[in-house]
């Protein structure tokens, strides 16, 4: 019994120090890191930046397509062209979705967006743009 009560509070002490990333981090560390930087710096002339770059700046509103569907072609990030394709990131829900976004609007933009919630992604899954997939 000694032992157990023991054994139970070290358990307990464990469980409250260990403080895990946000989920948004954790699933963006996970499916997007690899590629675009941890702080989405990007890969050289490989993987295009998130932080600081024009391109989703101005595409932000596509952000759920592109975590979905990928892109397939030539962009243009910050003058410079990419041309490879990104595969979708499949198995993610739309509230995982809402996480990663909301994960790079408070971290990795210069300036936060809007919130977004699971809802908002379904909306604007709907309106991906074909071509792009
Ligand atoms: C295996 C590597 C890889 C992974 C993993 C990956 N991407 Fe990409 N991503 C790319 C490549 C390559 C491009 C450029 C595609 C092109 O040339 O058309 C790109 C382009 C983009 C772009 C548009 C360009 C830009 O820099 O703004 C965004 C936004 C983006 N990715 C977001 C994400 C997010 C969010 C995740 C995680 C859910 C992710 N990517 C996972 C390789 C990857």
């Amino acid at each position: 019994m000694k032992n157990f009560l023991k054994l139970s509070s070290i358990l307990i002490l464990a469980t409250a120090c260990y403080n895990p990333p946000p989920e948004g981090q954790r699933l963006y560390d996970f499916h997007c890191a690899a590629c675009h930087g941890q702080q989405g710096e990007g890969l050289k002339s490989l993987y295009p930046a998130l932080a600081g770059t024009d391109y989703l700046a101005e595409n932000w509103d596509q952000l759920s397509c592109i975590i979905v569907n990928g892109i397939d072609g030539p962009i243009l990030v910050n003058g410079r062209e990419y041309n490879q394709k990104m595969y979708g990131v499949e198995g993610l829900s739309e509230s995982d979705i809402a996480n990663i976004i909301n994960y790079i609007s408070r971290n990795i933009m210069e300036t936060p967006r809007a919130f977004v919630s699971p809802g908002v992604v379904s909306e604007s899954l709907k309106s991906c743009n074909p071509e792009r997939d």
